[in-house]
């Protein structure tokens, strides 16, 4: 697999892939080489077959503490106008396979956004979130005040990106913004198992049911209830289908992989 300087990836299990954030004394900041080496090995892990889910974390003490200050300070509007600051995170949002973040420690600013860009966001008891933005005289700039908007609502968003407060796991689950909280010392097994469940389920299925949530925040309840009942029809042109509920009928596990 490609050398990466900022990311480690590696298979910890069948059809699992694992990316690790790999600065440890920058806290994970996401500068422009962590974008550009997330995103085109998620991407690349998204085409490969084989792949069932993937595991996004950091390190025990810190998720990623955010966008790269000191790679910012400097920049001019022309220059990240001109560049699109943060406009190549997008591709990890096109990522089709799911996506499961384990977060320890610090999420904050994009750390946080890059959170929220997975699909199941598994919290440590140690971790916590905030977009501190507005602290450093600018506002989230990776999708957080959409994104966490439309998680845990107005008046909790507003509360964080106006503030810059910092929210702890157990806030956050309880405000919606986390799948679950799990003990610190279990939290990557408990991702890699839920990777691993995942992964195992049927592959259109599992690619259809994240569009189908994701498009929940894209369009009305109408068009969203519509699009819904129109993939779970294609479902069943699928060899997955047919698979699936035989097995049930026939009181046996389901075959999805083999
Ligand atoms: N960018 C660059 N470097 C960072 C960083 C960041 N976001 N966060 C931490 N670091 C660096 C520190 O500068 C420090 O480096 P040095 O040893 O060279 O000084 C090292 O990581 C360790 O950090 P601290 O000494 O600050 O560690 P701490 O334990 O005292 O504090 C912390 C931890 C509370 C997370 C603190 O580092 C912090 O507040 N970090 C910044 C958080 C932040 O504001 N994030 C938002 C960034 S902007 C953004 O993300 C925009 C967007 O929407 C995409």
């Amino acid at each position: 697999m490609t050398e990466h300087e900022t990311i480690l990836v590696e298979r910890p299990a069948d059809r699992v892939a694992l990316i690790r954030l790999n600065r440890p004394k920058a806290l994970n900041a996401l500068n422009l080489r962590v974008m550009a080496e997330l995103t085109e090995a998620a991407t690349a892990l998204d085409r490969d077959p084989s792949v069932g889910a993937i595991v996004i974390t950091g390190s025990d003490r810190t998720f990623a503490a955010g966008a790269d200050i000191k790679e910012m300070k400097d920049q001019s509007f022309d220059e990240v106008l001109a560049a699109d600051w943060f406009a190549g995170w997008d591709a990890l949002a096109r990522v089709r396979t799911p996506l499961v973040a384990a977060v320890a420690g610090y999420a904050l600013g994009g750390g946080c956004e890059l959170a929220m860009m997975c699909d199941i966001l598994v919290a440590a008891d140690t971790a916590s979130f905030g977009q501190p933005e507005i602290t450093l005289g600018v506002l989230p700039g990776m999708g957080g005040s959409q994104r966490l908007t439309r998680a845990i609502g107005k008046a909790k968003a507003m509360d964080l990106c106006l503030t810059g407060r910092r929210i702890d796991a157990h806030e956050a689950e309880r405000c919606g913004l986390v799948s679950r909280v799990v003990p610190a010392d279990t939290l990557l097994d408990e991702a890699l198992e839920i990777a691993r469940t995942v992964a195992g389920m049927a592959t259109p299925a599992a690619i259809l049911a994240k569009e189908a949530v994701n498009r929940a925040f894209e369009t009305t309840l109408s068009e969203g209830i519509l699009f819904e009942r129109r993939v779970f029809h294609a479902t069943f042109a699928t060899r997955e289908q047919k698979e699936g509920m035989a097995a049930f009928v026939e009181k046996r596990p389901a075959r999805f992989h083999d």
